[in-house]
Protein backbone atom coordinates (compact mmCIF):
# COMPACT_ATOMS: atom_id res chain seq x y z
CA UNK A 1 0.00 0.00 0.00
CA UNK A 2 3.18 2.30 0.31
CA UNK A 3 3.46 3.30 -2.92
CA UNK A 4 -0.58 4.96 -2.33
CA UNK A 5 1.07 7.07 0.50
CA UNK A 6 3.07 9.29 -1.53
CA UNK A 7 1.43 12.77 -0.70
CA UNK A 8 3.91 14.31 1.50
CA UNK A 9 1.79 14.97 4.23
CA UNK A 10 2.33 11.23 5.33
CA UNK A 11 5.81 11.88 5.46
CA UNK A 12 5.59 14.61 8.13
CA UNK A 13 2.61 12.65 10.03
CA UNK A 14 4.85 9.12 10.04
CA UNK A 15 8.17 11.35 10.98
CA UNK A 16 6.26 13.99 14.07
CA UNK A 17 4.83 10.73 15.43
CA UNK A 18 7.32 8.56 16.14
CA UNK A 19 9.02 11.20 17.17
CA UNK A 20 5.99 12.07 19.95
CA UNK A 21 5.58 7.86 20.42
CA UNK A 22 1.96 8.08 19.36
CA UNK A 23 0.22 5.97 17.01
CA UNK A 24 -1.39 7.36 13.90
CA UNK A 25 -3.47 5.91 10.60
CA UNK A 26 -5.42 7.03 7.60
CA UNK A 27 -8.72 5.60 7.77
CA UNK A 28 -11.94 5.71 5.88
CA UNK A 29 -12.93 6.90 2.59
CA UNK A 30 -9.40 7.37 1.25
CA UNK A 31 -8.63 4.12 2.06
CA UNK A 32 -11.68 2.55 1.06
CA UNK A 33 -11.24 4.75 -2.54
CA UNK A 34 -7.11 3.68 -3.37
CA UNK A 35 -8.61 0.03 -3.45
CA UNK A 36 -11.29 0.73 -5.69
CA UNK A 37 -9.19 3.42 -7.90
CA UNK A 38 -11.62 6.43 -7.66
CA UNK A 39 -10.09 9.54 -7.32
CA UNK A 40 -10.42 11.39 -3.74
CA UNK A 41 -8.68 14.54 -2.17
CA UNK A 42 -9.95 14.24 1.18
CA UNK A 43 -7.87 12.38 4.12
CA UNK A 44 -8.95 11.65 7.18
CA UNK A 45 -6.42 10.68 10.17
CA UNK A 46 -7.02 8.93 13.24
CA UNK A 47 -4.52 9.12 16.25
CA UNK A 48 -4.15 7.43 19.33
CA UNK A 49 -3.91 11.08 21.14
CA UNK A 50 -5.27 14.14 20.39
CA UNK A 51 -6.26 15.01 16.66
CA UNK A 52 -5.75 18.74 17.22
CA UNK A 53 -2.31 18.75 18.70
CA UNK A 54 -1.30 16.36 15.63
CA UNK A 55 -2.65 19.05 13.51
CA UNK A 56 -0.85 21.49 14.84
CA UNK A 57 2.37 20.39 14.93
CA UNK A 58 1.87 18.53 11.37
CA UNK A 59 0.68 22.83 10.34
CA UNK A 60 4.42 23.90 11.95
CA UNK A 61 6.42 21.37 9.99
CA UNK A 62 4.60 22.19 6.79
CA UNK A 63 4.50 25.94 7.08
CA UNK A 64 4.00 28.45 10.05
CA UNK A 65 1.14 29.86 7.61
CA UNK A 66 -0.98 26.96 7.41
CA UNK A 67 -4.35 27.29 9.00
CA UNK A 68 -5.47 24.84 11.10
CA UNK A 69 -9.01 25.03 11.75
CA UNK A 70 -10.30 23.58 15.29
CA UNK A 71 -13.65 21.81 16.11
CA UNK A 72 -13.38 21.50 19.89
CA UNK A 73 -16.33 20.38 20.33
CA UNK A 74 -15.96 16.86 18.57
CA UNK A 75 -12.15 16.65 19.14
CA UNK A 76 -11.21 17.26 15.64
CA UNK A 77 -9.18 19.53 13.77
CA UNK A 78 -8.37 20.52 9.23
CA UNK A 79 -5.90 21.98 7.37
CA UNK A 80 -5.51 22.12 4.28
CA UNK A 81 -2.02 21.07 2.05
CA UNK A 82 -1.12 21.02 -1.78
CA UNK A 83 -4.96 19.94 -2.99
CA UNK A 84 -5.76 17.90 -0.35
CA UNK A 85 -8.32 18.77 2.74
CA UNK A 86 -6.79 16.42 5.70
CA UNK A 87 -8.90 16.23 8.95
CA UNK A 88 -7.27 14.65 12.12
CA UNK A 89 -9.77 12.86 15.08
CA UNK A 90 -8.87 11.74 17.97
CA UNK A 91 -9.29 7.70 18.31
CA UNK A 92 -12.74 7.11 20.11
CA UNK A 93 -15.02 4.78 22.25
CA UNK A 94 -18.12 6.15 21.12
CA UNK A 95 -19.84 6.86 17.34
CA UNK A 96 -17.81 8.72 14.87
CA UNK A 97 -20.36 11.50 13.91
CA UNK A 98 -18.40 15.14 13.83
CA UNK A 99 -22.58 16.76 13.01
CA UNK A 100 -23.96 14.79 16.24
CA UNK A 101 -24.63 17.89 18.66
CA UNK A 102 -23.14 15.55 21.75
CA UNK A 103 -19.38 16.08 22.28
CA UNK A 104 -16.96 13.28 22.05
CA UNK A 105 -15.07 13.19 24.98
CA UNK A 106 -14.29 9.16 25.02
CA UNK A 107 -10.69 8.70 23.94
CA UNK A 108 -10.05 4.77 22.75
CA UNK A 109 -7.67 2.86 20.69
CA UNK A 110 -7.46 2.40 17.07
CA UNK A 111 -9.90 -1.20 17.34
CA UNK A 112 -12.87 1.07 19.32
CA UNK A 113 -12.69 3.71 16.76
CA UNK A 114 -12.99 0.96 13.72
CA UNK A 115 -15.92 -0.54 15.44
CA UNK A 116 -18.09 2.55 15.60
CA UNK A 117 -17.50 3.48 12.27
CA UNK A 118 -20.74 3.17 9.46
CA UNK A 119 -19.56 0.26 6.96
CA UNK A 120 -17.04 -2.34 6.93
CA UNK A 121 -15.65 -0.54 3.70
CA UNK A 122 -14.97 2.18 5.77
CA UNK A 123 -13.36 0.98 8.19
CA UNK A 124 -10.16 -0.23 6.66
CA UNK A 125 -6.63 2.01 7.69
CA UNK A 126 -2.94 2.43 7.12
CA UNK A 127 -0.64 2.63 9.79
CA UNK A 128 1.47 5.67 9.23
CA UNK A 129 3.92 4.36 12.25
CA UNK A 130 7.45 4.19 11.28
CA UNK A 131 7.75 0.02 11.89
CA UNK A 132 4.77 -0.68 9.91
CA UNK A 133 3.89 2.09 7.66
CA UNK A 134 1.67 1.23 5.06
CA UNK A 135 0.63 -1.51 6.89
CA UNK A 136 -3.43 -2.59 6.44
CA UNK A 137 -5.93 -2.90 9.44
CA UNK A 138 -9.08 -4.58 8.43
CA UNK A 139 -10.67 -6.07 11.42
CA UNK A 140 -14.04 -6.56 9.38
CA UNK A 141 -13.08 -7.82 6.38
CA UNK A 142 -13.56 -4.53 4.37
CA UNK A 143 -11.40 -5.84 1.66
CA UNK A 144 -13.25 -8.67 1.24
CA UNK A 145 -16.53 -7.40 1.29
CA UNK A 146 -15.06 -4.57 -1.59
CA UNK A 147 -14.48 -7.80 -3.93
CA UNK A 148 -17.83 -9.18 -3.37
CA UNK A 149 -19.67 -5.46 -3.54
CA UNK A 150 -21.14 -5.69 -0.38
CA UNK A 151 -22.35 -3.07 2.01
CA UNK A 152 -22.22 -4.44 5.50
CA UNK A 153 -21.92 -2.73 9.03
CA UNK A 154 -19.06 -3.80 11.26
CA UNK A 155 -21.57 -4.18 14.61
CA UNK A 156 -24.87 -4.81 14.62
CA UNK A 157 -26.61 -2.53 12.26
CA UNK A 158 -28.96 -1.64 14.68
CA UNK A 159 -26.40 -0.06 17.16
CA UNK A 160 -24.45 1.46 14.22
CA UNK A 161 -27.86 3.14 12.80
CA UNK A 162 -29.22 4.28 16.03
CA UNK A 163 -25.26 5.61 16.30
CA UNK A 164 -25.81 7.68 13.73
CA UNK A 165 -29.81 7.47 11.66
CA UNK A 166 -27.70 9.20 8.67
CA UNK A 167 -25.81 5.89 7.80
CA UNK A 168 -29.06 4.49 6.52
CA UNK A 169 -29.28 6.61 3.51
CA UNK A 170 -25.22 6.69 3.28
CA UNK A 171 -25.82 2.76 2.97
CA UNK A 172 -28.00 3.31 -0.14
CA UNK A 173 -25.91 5.98 -1.34
CA UNK A 174 -22.64 3.83 -1.19
CA UNK A 175 -25.00 1.25 -2.56
CA UNK A 176 -26.37 3.44 -5.74
CA UNK A 177 -22.74 5.34 -6.10
CA UNK A 178 -20.76 1.96 -6.09
CA UNK A 179 -23.12 -0.33 -7.44
CA UNK A 180 -22.78 -2.60 -4.31
CA UNK A 181 -25.61 -4.72 -2.40
CA UNK A 182 -26.60 -4.16 1.08
CA UNK A 183 -26.74 -7.06 3.13
CA UNK A 184 -29.93 -8.11 4.10
CA UNK A 185 -29.88 -8.11 7.71
CA UNK A 186 -29.04 -3.99 7.20
CA UNK A 187 -31.43 -3.48 4.97
CA UNK A 188 -34.55 -4.96 7.57
CA UNK A 189 -32.42 -3.03 10.07
CA UNK A 190 -33.12 0.46 8.12
CA UNK A 191 -36.44 -0.78 7.58
CA UNK A 192 -37.15 -1.24 11.36
CA UNK A 193 -35.12 2.47 12.06
CA UNK A 194 -36.61 4.05 9.33
CA UNK A 195 -38.68 6.39 11.76
CA UNK A 196 -35.46 7.81 13.55
CA UNK A 197 -34.21 9.30 9.69
CA UNK A 198 -36.44 11.99 11.21
CA UNK A 199 -33.88 13.37 13.88
CA UNK A 200 -31.28 14.19 10.97
CA UNK A 201 -31.12 17.49 10.12
CA UNK A 202 -32.50 17.95 6.67
CA UNK A 203 -29.23 19.36 5.63
CA UNK A 204 -27.70 16.05 6.15
CA UNK A 205 -30.35 13.91 4.53
CA UNK A 206 -30.00 16.26 1.41
CA UNK A 207 -26.06 15.90 1.31
CA UNK A 208 -26.59 12.19 1.07
CA UNK A 209 -29.54 12.28 -1.20
CA UNK A 210 -28.01 14.67 -3.87
CA UNK A 211 -24.97 12.00 -4.13
CA UNK A 212 -27.75 9.55 -4.66
CA UNK A 213 -29.13 11.69 -7.52
CA UNK A 214 -25.37 11.92 -8.70
CA UNK A 215 -24.77 8.77 -9.31
CA UNK A 216 -24.59 6.98 -12.16
CA UNK A 217 -27.85 5.08 -12.48
CA UNK A 218 -29.65 6.77 -9.69
CA UNK A 219 -32.78 4.94 -9.97
CA UNK A 220 -30.89 1.50 -8.13
CA UNK A 221 -31.03 4.43 -4.72
CA UNK A 222 -34.04 5.62 -5.14
CA UNK A 223 -35.57 2.20 -5.48
CA UNK A 224 -33.83 1.35 -1.88
CA UNK A 225 -35.06 4.43 -0.72
CA UNK A 226 -38.55 3.41 -1.40
CA UNK A 227 -38.36 -0.51 -0.23
CA UNK A 228 -36.99 0.04 2.70
CA UNK A 229 -39.56 2.57 3.79
CA UNK A 230 -37.33 5.84 4.01
CA UNK A 231 -38.84 7.61 0.66
CA UNK A 232 -42.29 8.11 2.22
CA UNK A 233 -40.97 9.48 4.87
CA UNK A 234 -38.09 12.07 3.39
CA UNK A 235 -39.92 12.52 0.18
CA UNK A 236 -43.24 12.05 0.20
CA UNK A 237 -44.13 13.95 -3.30
CA UNK A 238 -42.01 11.35 -4.88
CA UNK A 239 -43.30 8.21 -2.85
CA UNK A 240 -46.69 9.86 -4.13
CA UNK A 241 -46.42 8.49 -7.68
CA UNK A 242 -45.98 5.68 -7.25
CA UNK A 243 -48.64 2.83 -7.99
CA UNK A 244 -51.55 1.71 -10.53
CA UNK A 245 -55.32 2.56 -10.51
CA UNK A 246 -57.67 -0.11 -13.02
CA UNK A 247 -61.11 1.29 -13.71
CA UNK A 248 -63.41 -0.63 -16.24
CA UNK A 249 -59.99 -2.54 -17.62
CA UNK A 250 -57.76 0.54 -18.60
CA UNK A 251 -54.74 1.18 -16.20
CA UNK A 252 -52.56 3.96 -15.80
CA UNK A 253 -49.01 3.68 -15.83
CA UNK A 254 -47.22 3.77 -12.36
CA UNK A 255 -44.96 6.89 -12.53
CA UNK A 256 -43.06 6.59 -9.71
CA UNK A 257 -40.92 3.76 -11.75
CA UNK A 258 -41.46 6.11 -15.13
CA UNK A 259 -39.47 9.28 -13.25
CA UNK A 260 -37.07 6.77 -12.39
CA UNK A 261 -36.86 6.08 -15.92
CA UNK A 262 -36.51 9.48 -16.78
CA UNK A 263 -33.78 10.08 -14.48
CA UNK A 264 -31.72 7.59 -15.06
CA UNK A 265 -32.05 8.62 -19.02
CA UNK A 266 -31.11 11.77 -18.12
CA UNK A 267 -28.30 10.83 -16.23
CA UNK A 268 -26.55 9.24 -18.94
CA UNK A 269 -26.62 12.39 -20.89
CA UNK A 270 -25.71 15.22 -17.97
CA UNK A 271 -23.97 15.14 -14.11
CA UNK A 272 -26.27 18.97 -13.84
CA UNK A 273 -27.40 18.14 -10.82
CA UNK A 274 -30.95 20.45 -10.68
CA UNK A 275 -31.54 19.26 -14.68
CA UNK A 276 -31.49 15.73 -12.99
CA UNK A 277 -33.80 17.20 -10.16
CA UNK A 278 -35.95 18.55 -12.67
CA UNK A 279 -36.50 15.08 -14.06
CA UNK A 280 -37.48 13.35 -10.83
CA UNK A 281 -39.59 16.56 -10.39
CA UNK A 282 -41.35 16.79 -13.41
CA UNK A 283 -44.58 14.62 -12.85
CA UNK A 284 -45.06 15.48 -9.56
CA UNK A 285 -48.16 17.53 -10.19
CA UNK A 286 -49.48 14.05 -11.77
CA UNK A 287 -51.51 12.57 -8.73
CA UNK A 288 -53.18 16.20 -7.90
CA UNK A 289 -54.43 16.31 -11.72
CA UNK A 290 -55.64 12.05 -12.11
CA UNK A 291 -58.73 11.93 -13.44
CA UNK A 292 -60.64 9.30 -15.25
CA UNK A 293 -62.99 10.36 -18.24
CA UNK A 294 -64.94 7.88 -20.07
CA UNK A 295 -63.91 8.88 -22.96
CA UNK A 296 -60.11 9.37 -22.85
CA UNK A 297 -59.54 6.86 -19.80
CA UNK A 298 -57.15 8.09 -17.42
CA UNK A 299 -55.63 12.05 -17.35
CA UNK A 300 -53.79 14.26 -16.28
CA UNK A 301 -54.77 17.44 -17.73
CA UNK A 302 -52.48 20.74 -16.26
CA UNK A 303 -50.16 18.27 -14.33
CA UNK A 304 -47.48 20.84 -15.14
CA UNK A 305 -48.61 23.53 -14.46
CA UNK A 306 -50.08 22.21 -10.90
CA UNK A 307 -46.55 20.83 -10.50
CA UNK A 308 -45.00 24.22 -11.30
CA UNK A 309 -46.88 25.72 -8.29
CA UNK A 310 -46.24 22.97 -6.21
CA UNK A 311 -42.57 23.52 -6.27
CA UNK A 312 -41.72 26.40 -3.96
CA UNK A 313 -43.49 24.70 -0.92
CA UNK A 314 -41.61 21.44 -1.89
CA UNK A 315 -38.13 23.60 -2.07
CA UNK A 316 -39.14 25.20 1.09
CA UNK A 317 -40.11 22.28 3.11
CA UNK A 318 -36.79 20.00 2.02
CA UNK A 319 -34.93 23.00 2.66
CA UNK A 320 -33.36 23.46 -1.19
CA UNK A 321 -32.62 27.00 -2.53
CA UNK A 322 -35.63 29.06 -3.10
CA UNK A 323 -33.23 31.38 -5.54
CA UNK A 324 -32.89 30.87 -9.48
CA UNK A 325 -31.97 26.76 -8.86
CA UNK A 326 -35.74 26.48 -8.15
CA UNK A 327 -36.93 29.15 -10.97
CA UNK A 328 -34.85 26.84 -13.35
CA UNK A 329 -36.34 23.46 -11.87
CA UNK A 330 -39.82 25.40 -12.17
CA UNK A 331 -39.17 26.38 -15.79
CA UNK A 332 -38.34 22.86 -16.83
CA UNK A 333 -41.50 21.20 -15.13
CA UNK A 334 -44.12 24.09 -16.68
CA UNK A 335 -42.65 23.36 -19.87
CA UNK A 336 -41.87 20.03 -19.99
CA UNK A 337 -44.67 18.91 -22.12
CA UNK A 338 -44.80 21.92 -24.97
CA UNK A 339 -42.00 20.34 -27.11
CA UNK A 340 -44.49 16.94 -27.13
CA UNK A 341 -47.48 19.07 -28.14
CA UNK A 342 -45.49 20.75 -31.15
CA UNK A 343 -44.29 17.85 -32.11
CA UNK A 344 -48.00 16.49 -32.40
CA UNK A 345 -49.26 19.50 -35.02
CA UNK A 346 -48.54 21.51 -37.40
CA UNK A 347 -46.15 23.37 -35.68
CA UNK A 348 -46.55 27.26 -36.16
CA UNK A 349 -43.53 29.74 -36.34
CA UNK A 350 -44.80 31.75 -33.73
CA UNK A 351 -45.64 28.26 -31.31
CA UNK A 352 -41.93 27.97 -31.70
CA UNK A 353 -40.43 31.59 -30.99
CA UNK A 354 -43.36 31.76 -27.97
CA UNK A 355 -41.58 27.70 -26.78
CA UNK A 356 -37.84 29.94 -27.16
CA UNK A 357 -39.16 33.18 -25.13
CA UNK A 358 -40.07 31.36 -22.31
CA UNK A 359 -37.62 28.57 -22.26
CA UNK A 360 -34.23 30.94 -23.45
CA UNK A 361 -31.23 29.89 -22.43
CA UNK A 362 -32.48 26.69 -21.18
CA UNK A 363 -34.12 25.29 -24.19
CA UNK A 364 -31.01 22.36 -24.64
CA UNK A 365 -31.61 21.45 -21.25
CA UNK A 366 -35.74 21.41 -21.55
CA UNK A 367 -35.05 19.31 -25.02
CA UNK A 368 -32.57 16.62 -23.04
CA UNK A 369 -35.37 16.26 -20.46
CA UNK A 370 -38.19 15.82 -23.05
CA UNK A 371 -36.08 12.89 -25.13
CA UNK A 372 -35.48 11.33 -21.41
CA UNK A 373 -39.15 11.46 -20.70
CA UNK A 374 -39.64 8.60 -23.76
CA UNK A 375 -40.10 5.41 -21.89
CA UNK A 376 -42.37 3.45 -24.41
CA UNK A 377 -41.00 -0.11 -24.55
CA UNK A 378 -42.60 -0.01 -28.22
CA UNK A 379 -39.38 0.52 -30.20
CA UNK A 380 -41.54 1.93 -33.27
CA UNK A 381 -43.84 4.30 -30.50
CA UNK A 382 -39.72 5.64 -29.48
CA UNK A 383 -38.54 6.04 -33.00
CA UNK A 384 -41.86 7.83 -33.72
CA UNK A 385 -41.53 10.41 -31.02
CA UNK A 386 -37.50 11.07 -31.42
CA UNK A 387 -38.20 11.58 -35.00
CA UNK A 388 -41.01 14.09 -33.88
CA UNK A 389 -38.50 15.87 -31.61
CA UNK A 390 -36.14 15.84 -34.22
CA UNK A 391 -38.48 18.45 -36.40
CA UNK A 392 -38.94 20.63 -33.23
CA UNK A 393 -35.18 20.86 -33.06
CA UNK A 394 -34.81 21.75 -36.39
CA UNK A 395 -37.37 23.99 -36.43
CA UNK A 396 -36.41 25.73 -33.06
CA UNK A 397 -32.75 25.79 -34.95
CA UNK A 398 -33.69 27.98 -38.02
CA UNK A 399 -36.31 30.14 -36.23
CA UNK A 400 -33.76 30.89 -33.73
CA UNK A 401 -31.11 31.84 -36.17
CA UNK A 402 -34.00 33.87 -38.28
CA UNK A 403 -35.40 35.56 -35.32
CA UNK A 404 -32.89 35.42 -32.47
CA UNK A 405 -35.52 34.97 -29.65
CA UNK A 406 -33.13 33.55 -26.83
CA UNK A 407 -31.94 35.96 -24.31
CA UNK A 408 -34.20 38.25 -26.35
CA UNK A 409 -34.14 41.92 -24.76
CA UNK A 410 -37.12 44.22 -25.29
CA UNK A 411 -35.96 46.17 -28.91
CA UNK A 412 -37.93 49.61 -26.84
CA UNK A 413 -37.40 50.47 -23.22
CA UNK A 414 -40.03 51.77 -21.00
CA UNK A 415 -37.79 55.12 -19.98
CA UNK A 416 -38.55 55.57 -24.20
CA UNK A 417 -41.56 54.43 -24.09
CA UNK A 418 -42.36 57.59 -21.79
CA UNK A 419 -40.16 59.88 -23.51
CA UNK A 420 -42.10 59.34 -26.69
CA UNK A 421 -45.54 60.24 -25.28
CA UNK A 422 -44.25 62.18 -22.70
CA UNK A 423 -45.88 60.19 -19.68
CA UNK A 424 -45.50 59.82 -16.12
CA UNK A 425 -44.22 55.82 -15.51
CA UNK A 426 -47.55 53.70 -15.25
CA UNK A 427 -49.10 50.65 -15.77
CA UNK A 428 -49.61 50.89 -19.52
CA UNK A 429 -45.92 51.16 -19.94
CA UNK A 430 -46.06 47.44 -19.70
CA UNK A 431 -49.12 47.13 -21.26
CA UNK A 432 -47.55 48.45 -24.48
CA UNK A 433 -43.93 47.02 -23.98
CA UNK A 434 -45.89 43.34 -23.70
CA UNK A 435 -47.99 44.03 -26.50
CA UNK A 436 -44.42 45.02 -28.80
CA UNK A 437 -43.25 41.48 -27.24
CA UNK A 438 -46.43 39.63 -28.28
CA UNK A 439 -46.54 41.34 -31.55
CA UNK A 440 -43.18 39.86 -32.23
CA UNK A 441 -43.38 36.56 -31.12
CA UNK A 442 -46.58 36.10 -33.00
CA UNK A 443 -44.84 37.32 -36.15
CA UNK A 444 -46.94 40.70 -36.49
CA UNK A 445 -43.58 42.85 -37.11
CA UNK A 446 -40.08 41.66 -37.15
CA UNK A 447 -37.62 41.47 -34.25
CA UNK A 448 -35.79 44.91 -34.64
CA UNK A 449 -36.22 48.25 -33.33
CA UNK A 450 -37.41 50.31 -36.29
CA UNK A 451 -40.97 47.82 -36.87
CA UNK A 452 -40.92 48.10 -32.94
CA UNK A 453 -40.77 51.71 -32.76
CA UNK A 454 -43.66 51.80 -35.44
CA UNK A 455 -45.98 49.28 -33.71
CA UNK A 456 -45.31 51.32 -30.61
CA UNK A 457 -46.41 54.38 -31.80
CA UNK A 458 -49.87 52.35 -33.18
CA UNK A 459 -50.60 51.19 -30.43
CA UNK A 460 -50.12 54.29 -28.23
CA UNK A 461 -52.66 55.74 -30.44
CA UNK A 462 -55.14 52.97 -29.73
CA UNK A 463 -54.81 53.94 -26.04
CA UNK A 464 -54.98 57.52 -26.72
CA UNK A 465 -51.41 58.58 -26.40
CA UNK A 466 -49.88 61.06 -28.46
CA UNK A 467 -46.08 61.08 -29.72
CA UNK A 468 -45.08 64.53 -28.36
CA UNK A 469 -42.76 65.91 -31.89
CA UNK A 470 -39.62 66.10 -31.76
N1 LIG B 1 -18.23 8.04 8.98
C1 LIG B 1 -19.05 7.28 9.80
N2 LIG B 1 -20.36 7.63 9.99
C2 LIG B 1 -20.88 8.72 9.36
C3 LIG B 1 -20.07 9.50 8.52
C4 LIG B 1 -18.75 9.12 8.34
O1 LIG B 1 -18.59 6.30 10.36
N3 LIG B 1 -22.15 9.04 9.55
C5 LIG B 1 -16.80 7.68 8.83
C6 LIG B 1 -16.51 6.61 7.79
O2 LIG B 1 -15.41 5.86 8.25
C7 LIG B 1 -16.15 7.43 6.56
C8 LIG B 1 -15.40 8.59 7.18
O3 LIG B 1 -16.07 8.81 8.43
O4 LIG B 1 -15.37 6.72 5.64
C9 LIG B 1 -15.42 9.85 6.34
O5 LIG B 1 -16.73 10.25 6.09
P1 LIG B 1 -17.17 11.11 4.83
O6 LIG B 1 -16.08 12.06 4.48
O7 LIG B 1 -18.52 11.65 5.09
O8 LIG B 1 -17.39 10.05 3.67
P2 LIG B 1 -16.39 9.16 2.88
O9 LIG B 1 -16.48 7.75 3.35
O10 LIG B 1 -15.04 9.76 2.85
O11 LIG B 1 -17.03 9.16 1.42
P3 LIG B 1 -17.18 10.35 0.38
O12 LIG B 1 -15.83 10.95 0.19
O13 LIG B 1 -17.67 9.65 -0.85
O14 LIG B 1 -18.20 11.28 0.94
Amino acid sequence: MNKHLKHPVFKIISEIISSQNIQAYVIGGFVRDIILKRPSNDIDIVVVGSGIELANMVADKIDKNVKVSVFKNFGTAMLRYKNFEIEFVGARKESYNRNSRKPIVEDGSLEDDQNRRDFTINALALSLNKENFGELSDPFNGLEDIKKKIIRTPLDSDITFSDDPLRMIRAIRFAAQLNFDIKPDALSSINKNKERIKIVSRERVNEELNKIVLSPKPSIGFKLLESTGLLEIIFPELYKLKGVEVKKGIRHKDNFYHTLDVLDNISVQTDKLWLRWAAILHDVGKPASKRFEDVHGWTFHGHEFIGYKMLPDIFRRLKFPMNEKMKYVQKLILLHMRPIVLSKEEITDSAIRRLLFEADEDIDDLMLLCDADITSKNPNRVKRFLKNFQIVRNKLKEIEEKDKIRNWQPPISGDEIIKVFNIKPSKIIGEIKTSIKDAILDGIIENNYDDAYQFMLKKGEELGLKPVKK
